[in-house]
């Protein structure tokens, strides 16, 4: 394997609306960003993603891009990324983007120019269609819900469409248009030239379309099909487009190249995070994708820590040969792992650190989730009003049309939303949690701020932030960093239901991970000689035995 600059790091990803609030607005600002530099190079991270900070009217959060070289004023200006750019650079950590390129905003000019003139340069950069029979050109139903086909803006009633697979206010880009790859490949290198040091690369598969919109079989009531079921089935299509963007823009730059692509099979892995790979490397979302067989999200079904354990080993089992996937607990489109994958009795600050043991030191790029390293887990909402994202209120809606009663929907939500690891950063237990000034924040604050907080944990040497300290300084240690880096993954017996336990192996040298979420100890077999390199909570080392408290985890050298 191509050894990479940013192997054996440990990334940290940014919501910038929920960070930290500059200017009293009430929303999170990149003045906010830069003011907690510092704290992010005492945790250790030396990569961040930013959640997008483009230009945007927010329909969905910033996912929905108005221009893509220009930072929306309510972040800031191009002159505060260009300082936040150089003094992460100055801490040794550099900064990754989102580039969201499967859809725009409708505020973009493109597409008002496009809906304006139907024959314009950049009509051509959308999908617009006819309708078929009367109908939309297919049967797709969007990731929000509804048909993936809205009315052209101002040729209504002309039976003319445009395809968005996700809110109505983002429309596809149309990838087969070689023009329009341009563009954007010039705005991936516009980014890069400035020195960004890579992406993150939002909802990328989706970019395959199949040019005569035959739709699928419906999978549910409304006679729908999902439009993930016609991204599955084009990923050649989408395979041509991606080998052409890597070789444009992030290959020439050794750009960081992170992708959110749900379902890439064992054949294809290599293809997409081996050596020449489309990208250097994605994320794990296994675990997720258990929930997403379900007819509807409202019938979510649990996931245990044990189903978590078992389809996650078997991933780092598919990539050990190939090459990374980057792992993680939660991101901002996930509630907060540790309330939603831990039993109940581990759903506090012990059962956190045991689970940010396995997130930094499985193998891969782990990308830690704002509020993470604290320990946060899921925000009690109280009212359907209390949310914000545009995913909870379908939900909501889809959920009471299913018939759940209002109570049971908000329930559904208080587990499931987005808006859970949406919520303000708690930096200390003053007024917002320390995030804002305003009078209000864009999002509620979370009812533990008092004491879940920063501050609360900073000089406490037994708190989460400590021990996520630890765990980074642990990886990064130059003993420890090649095996950690780059040893095999290799899964341990459980012995119990609520056990990880995994080794990561490399020339003959072993060390053992074990976090123990049940609520009674649990023992392991290591040797005689064995080094305790860290533990969550005191544990037995004897006679070749190491023994594990309830709730809490260890690194052993064998
Ligand atoms: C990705 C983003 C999510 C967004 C969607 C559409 O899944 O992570 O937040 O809603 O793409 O851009």
């Amino acid at each position: 394997m191509q050894t990479k600059w940013w192997h054996g790091k440990v990334a940290y990803q940014i919501y910038p609306k929920s960070f930290c609030d500059s200017n009293g607005d009430g929303i999170g600002d990149l003045q906010g960003i830069i003011s907690k530099l510092d704290y992010l190079k005492e945790l250790g991270v030396e990569i961040v993603w930013l959640s997008p900070i483009f230009k945007t009217p927010f329909v969905d959060q910033g996912y929905d891009i108005a221009d893509y070289e220009d930072i929306d004023p309510v972040f800031g200006t191009m002159a505060d990324f260009d300082e936040l750019l150089a003094k992460a650079k100055e801490r040794g950590i550099d900064i990754i983007l989102d580039l969201v390129i499967n859809h725009c905003s409708n505020e973009h000019e493109w597409f008002k120019k496009a809906c304006a003139d139907l024959n314009s340069e950049e009509a051509k950069y959308f999908y617009f269609r006819k309708g078929k029979n009367g109908l939309p050109p297919d049967n797709l139903r969007s990731y929000f819900g509804g048909s993936v086909w809205e009315p052209v803006p101002g040729h209504e009633g002309e039976d003319l469409y445009y395809l968005h697979y996700f809110t109505k206010e983002q429309p596809d880009l149309n990838w087969n248009y070689a023009p329009l790859r341009q563009k954007l490949f010039d705005m991936i290198n516009f980014w890069l030239d400035k020195g960004v040091a890579g992406f993150r690369i939002d909802a990328i598969m989706n970019i395959a379309k199949d040019l005569d919109f035959p739709g699928l079989p419906a999978d549910g009531a409304d006679g729908m099909c999902s439009a993930n079921k016609m991204t599955a089935k084009l990923s050649d299509q989408a395979a041509t487009f991606l080998t052409m963007m890597n070789d444009a823009t992030f290959k020439p730059h050794d750009a960081l190249s992170v992708a959110e692509a749900f379902g890439v099979n064992q054949d294809s892995l290599k293809n997409y995070i081996g050596d020449d790979g489309f990208f250097n490397t994605i994320f794990d979302f296994s675990a997720r994708e258990l929930n997403e067989k379900y007819p509807a999200y409202y019938r979510y079904r649990p996931v245990s820590i044990a189903k978590w354990r078992d389809t996650i080993f078997a991933s780092q089992e598919r990539v050990n040969d190939i090459g990374f996937m980057c792992p993680i607990i939660e991101n901002h489109d996930e509630p907060r792992g540790v309330s939603y994958y831990l039993p109940r009795h581990a759903q506090n600050a012990d059962g956190a650190k045991a689970f940010g043991a396995v997130n930094v030191l499985l193998r891969g790029l782990p990308f830690i989730y704002q509020g993470q390293e604290i320990g946060m887990t899921n925000t009690r909402f109280n009212s359907i009003y209390e949310f914000d994202d545009v995913n909870a209120k379908d939900n909501y809606k889809s959920a009471l049309e299913g018939g759940l009663t209002p109570s049971q929907a908000l329930e559904v939500l208080n587990v499931e939303s987005r808006d859970n690891a949406r919520t303000p950063m708690l930096w200390s237990s003053e007024k917002n949690a320390g995030f804002s000034s305003a009078p209000i924040t864009w999002l509620k604050v979370h009812q533990d701020y008092q004491t879940l907080n920063v501050a609360a944990q900073k000089d406490d040497e037994n708190s989460v932030l400590s021990f996520y300290k630890q765990l980074i300084a642990l990886k990064k240690n130059p003993q420890y960093k090649e095996i950690l880096t780059y040893g095999k993954f290799k899964a341990l017996d459980p012995v119990a239901e609520y056990v990880v336990p995994f080794a990561r192996e490399l020339d003959g040298k072993m060390i053992y991970v074990i976090a123990n979420f049940e609520d009674t100890e649990v023992s392991y077999g290591v040797n005689a000689d064995s080094k305790i390199l860290l533990s969550s909570k005191e544990v037995q080392l004897q006679d070749g035995r190491v023994t594990i408290p309830a709730v809490s985890c260890v690194v052993i050298e064998l």
